[in-house]
């Protein structure tokens, strides 16, 4: 023991097989990813089951290079932290098998980790200033919520998804307009050349829920208008559609979040997850808080999407409020914000 909380972290909720090393829940000490997208672009999405044998194939070569690349080993290391849930059960079962095993044959304490949990708390790697209570919105494939975090752990939710997540709609659009898989940093990538202009798509909002929100309506939209071309013979602008489509989604996501912090007063924003990556997102995100006096925080590309030095960051703040898991630790897909 140096004084430093060492935590090696290990991360397979979905199609990145990931390890960390963390030290005292901020610094980022090594963060190895294998990304398994090139595997997945073959079949248009991920295929759980290819995703839960990659993850056992490369698991244990990518916790080396993480012990290795932090100049650390298992003995130096303080506790064994692993995304539980939510996730593909197959593929979170890899990673806390994994950890369960290395944390015993080791003697070291082991802690299971939230997904979303994660993603938050990727934001106080690089903005230690950043402390509860604060607005956040996660938008990633499977969740969007926006939330307060009430405390390092304790969060209240204002809003999520009622049909698709954020992260799924730029997916399936990217599929339906040729794009193919990842369909986020493709339309990202083609929106740039694009109209945002070109075609209004509906800004879905859902009835009686103001902070709720419905991405499948602008999917729909997204499908009619390519099935109207086709049909009337009309060429289809790639470009100005998916500029079209991710504005009318930046500026829901923007405008719920804008909403929610003059009702409750909040001044602090913090954007989490695999969508806040969008530099469209960030950049409307960016101009919203300004316009309304906010600060604004989200974690570099590389911590938004999937990776395990968040739940690192995360295992940290669990370890500091006195939890650590027991060896029946288990694989839970349904795990909630919040749920332990
Ligand atoms: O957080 P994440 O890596 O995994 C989940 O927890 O789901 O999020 C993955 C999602 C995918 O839907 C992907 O298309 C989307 O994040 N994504 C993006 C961008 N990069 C990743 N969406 C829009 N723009 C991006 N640049
Ligand atoms: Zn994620």
């Amino acid at each position: 023991m140096n004084g430093n909380t060492d935590i090696l972290a290990i991360e397979t909720s979905c199609d990145e097989t990931a390890a960390a090393v963390v030290r005292n829940g901020r610094q980022v000490l090594s963060n190895v990813i294998y990304t398994q997208i090139s595997m997945h672009t073959l079949y248009g999405g991920v295929v759980p089951e290819l995703a839960s044998r990659k993850h056992i194939e490369k698991i244990n070569a990518v916790i080396t290079g993480a012990l290795e690349e932090a100049h650390t080993t298992l003995a130096d290391i303080d506790a064994v932290a692993v995304t539980y849930g939510p996730g593909l059960v197959g593929a979170l079962l890899v990673g806390t098998a994994e950890a369960k095993a290395i944390a015993w044959a080791a003697g070291k304490p082991l802690i299971g980790v939230n997904h979303i949990e994660g993603h938050i708390s990727a934001n106080y790697i690089e903005h230690p200033e950043l402390k509860p209570p604060y607005l956040g919105l996660v938008v990633s494939g499977g969740h969007t919520h926006l939330i307060i975090v009430r405390d390092w752990a304790e969060f209240e939710i204002l809003g999520r998804t009622v049909d698709d997540a954020a992260g799924e709609a730029f997916d399936k659009v990217a599929r339906a307009i040729g794009l193919g898989y990842p369909g986020g940093p493709k339309i990202d990538a083609a929106a740039k050349e694009g109209n945002p202009l070109a075609v209004t798509f509906p800004r879905a909002r859902v009835h009686g829920s103001k902070y709720d929100f419905s991405f499948s309506g602008i999917k729909s939209a997204v499908l009619n208008y390519i099935n109207h071309a086709q049909m009337t013979g009309q060429a289809v602008n790639t470009a100005d559609l998916a500029a079209s489509f991710q504005k009318a989604v930046v500026d829901v996501l923007c405008e719920h979040t804008a909403e929610a912090a003059a009702e409750y007063g909040i001044r602090n924003i913090a954007m989490a997850g695999g969508v806040s990556a969008n530099s469209a997102l960030r950049a409307a995100m960016q101009r919203t808080c300004e316009t309304n006096g906010l600060n604004f925080y989200v974690p570099s590309p590389v911590y938004c999407t999937d990776n395990a030095a968040m739940i690192g960051v995360a295992a940290w703040h669990e370890m500091q409020s006195g939890r650590v898991s027991g060896w029946d630790l288990n694989a839970v897909p349904g795990l909630r914000l919040g749920e332990r």
